[in-house]
């Protein structure tokens, strides 16, 4: 008898290797015509609306893939000073042509080991639909929080927004895709709480604000 499948043990490599060069082009009408509105219940429109409030004029931007909400959002000056950080390539390539107007610079890198910038770089940090990819449990990713702490300036702002596995009300199609996501190892956020994301993130800022819409929770701390 054949021995049952094991389930694929999540790795920080298997979170990003889904952003292909085909994948990539029907990233925005598959997460954002579809799944953000009808799968996690919040809009692109929440999302931009986030950017809004809190990019500067000093900005990294990290886990980018097609930079579709960097695009749509209105920074505070015409030429921001802007840097798009991401494991995959194929990502970094999609974005900065995307963003060209802006000659955004690119640094490959894991967001969970040291990242290899400057310590003070940027005002602000946007962190958006990454924390669901990684592996571990919040408490594990809470590191990443360390790092941006790290790189942000005095006053500077980290927002973003991950998908919660637990805790939330979910819709049958999220629950579904929350199944064979972590299944498959491209998401990991089935033990992913509202309660680990604060933790997550008293351990590291003195003032944060978390809001929780549909299945997402957005956050912002500094
Ligand atoms: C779901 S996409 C989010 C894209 C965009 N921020 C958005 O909200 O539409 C996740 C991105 O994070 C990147 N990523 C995944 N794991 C990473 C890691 N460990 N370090 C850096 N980037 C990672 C992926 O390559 C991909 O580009």
């Amino acid at each position: 008898m054949p021995a049952p499948a094991k389930p694929r043990v999540p790795s920080v490599h298997t979170g990003q290797a889904l952003y292909t060069r085909s994948f990539l082009r029907a990233y925005d009408t598959l997460v954002y015509g579809v799944n953000s509105p009808l799968t996690w219940r919040c809009t692109k429109d929440r999302l931009v609306a986030l950017y809004d409030r809190h990019v500067s004029r000093r900005h990294l931007d990290i886990g980018v893939a097609t930079g579709v909400l960097l695009d749509e959002c209105r920074f505070p000056v015409p030429m921001p000073d802007l840097t798009l950080m991401d494991l995959n390539p194929h990502s970094l390539a999609a974005a900065s042509h995307r963003l060209r107007r802006y000659a955004p610079r690119v640094h490959r890198a894991d967001v969970l080991r040291p990242w290899g910038l400057p310590d003070g770089l940027v005002d602000s940090i946007g962190m958006f639909h990454l924390l669901h990819c990684l592996p571990g449990t919040l408490a594990d990713k809470a590191v990443v929080f360390e790092h941006a702490r790290r790189a942000l300036l005095p006053g500077g702002t980290l927002f973003g927004a991950t998908i919660l596995g637990a805790g939330v009300r979910h819709n049958r199609s999220a629950r579904w895709q929350l199944a064979v996501a972590n299944r498959r190892g491209v998401m990991c956020n089935r033990q992913d709480r509202l309660e680990d994301l604060h933790a997550a993130l008293t351990g590291v800022f003195t003032d944060h604000e978390v809001t929780v819409v549909g299945s997402v929770a957005l956050f912002r701390a500094c």
